[in-house]
């Protein structure tokens, strides 16, 4: 009997010995230590014996018993360690991953042309303004001096909305509306810009977008000059693109300006770019946002900021910008 119980307590430390999971661990477990296992069967036949052999094999059977309780409750503290490290290691995130990604993105050439120009005028001491993108025919036109008919709507391909009576609702076709919208909100004297989205008929090319963005500006004053326009398209000119950049005015016309100019930029390389229009604030457009003519001043501009991204970046069309393939973005 003696030697069968240390038999089994032998057998029993082997198997537990090369057991590898938790799951057999508890089919071993229930082998070993069940009725039916080698140990539970000794101590079955225990009875058979007589009282002197009963006391010796029964506390050698207790014995062999506990031993193989402990051996299976270490192991299975080993096993749940391993276990917990495994499911650690496979659900592990790692929070500085994120610093060996690619790089970030960045905002849209457009987006930081349109920032850099508010800074730019920020610092020579405008505010922004803003107006909506749906505009009623009055503002995008009648306040700025073309009335119903008047020649100049047609040279801009407007997308009208339908709401209201036919013709009455226009996606803006200008930042241009803001200068009513402004006259009409704020006491002079001020100098603002408002950049925005505009939109006119246009088909795509490398030069024209249908949906596009401007900026406008706005000075109105005591005693305005042509002079003043000149020196801050010049001042703006150097502050934006840097020194050896410089302006010049052609006549030009606008119904909204009286005089009107194209303003161009020239390149250090002796090369011109036309950037926008510009001219004195037209008496009939500081009338019609109640100034007086007699009293105030002030002249205005407005250029593409699109066409400011494309120059600025060397890019070749414009359609390029917009059609967002990260293959080219991502150069910038
Ligand atoms: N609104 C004009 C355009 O879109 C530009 C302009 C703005 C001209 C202000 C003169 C003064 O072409």
């Amino acid at each position: 009997m003696i030697h069968d119980i240390a038999t089994a307590r032998e057998a029993a430390l082997t198997r537990i010995a090369e057991i590898s999971s938790l799951d057999e661990l508890n089919s071993a477990s229930s082998d070993l230590l069940g009725k039916k296992g080698a140990l539970g069967s000794l101590k079955q036949q225990l009875g058979a014996l007589d009282p002197e052999q009963r006391k010796v094999a029964g506390q050698a059977l207790n014995v062999a018993t506990a031993e193989v309780q402990g051996e299976l409750a270490a192991r299975r503290a080993e096993l749940a360690a391993q276990e917990r490290a495994r499911r650690l290691e496979a659900e592990r995130l790692d929070l500085t991953e994120s610093l060996a990604r690619p790089q970030r993105g960045h905002l849209h050439l457009v987006t930081q042309a349109w920032q850099r120009l508010e800074d730019v005028f920020v610092g020579m001491g405008f505010t922004v303004e803003e107006g909506p993108e749906i505009e009623t025919d009055w503002f995008n036109f009648g306040a700025l001096n073309m009335p119903e008919n008047h020649p100049a709507r047609s040279s801009f391909d407007s997308l009208f909305v339908d709401w209201g009576t036919p013709g009455s609702t226009v996606l803006r076709t200008h930042t241009s509306p803001v200068q009513a919208r402004t006259m009409l909100a704020k006491e002079p004297p001020f100098a603002i810009v408002a950049p925005g989205r505009t939109f006119r008929r246009d088909t795509a090319d490398a030069t024209h977008m249908p949906v596009f963005h401007q900026i406008e500006g706005l000075v109105i004053g005591h005693d305005i000059t042509f002079g003043d326009l000149a020196g801050t398209i010049e001042a703006f000119t150097e502050a934006f693109f840097g020194p050896g950049f410089h302006s010049r005015l052609r006549p030009s016309y606008f119904p909204f300006t009286e005089p009107s100019a194209e303003f161009d930029i020239r390149r250090p390389n002796g090369s011109w770019l036309e950037l926008g229009g510009c001219g004195m604030v037209h008496p009939n457009v500081l009338q019609a946002c109640n100034l007086d003519p007699e009293q105030w001043q002030g002249f205005a501009f407005g250029f593409g900021i699109d066409r400011m991204a494309k120059e600025f970046n060397g890019v070749d069309d414009l359609r390029d910008l917009f059609t967002n393939d990260l293959r080219f973005l991502e150069q910038f």
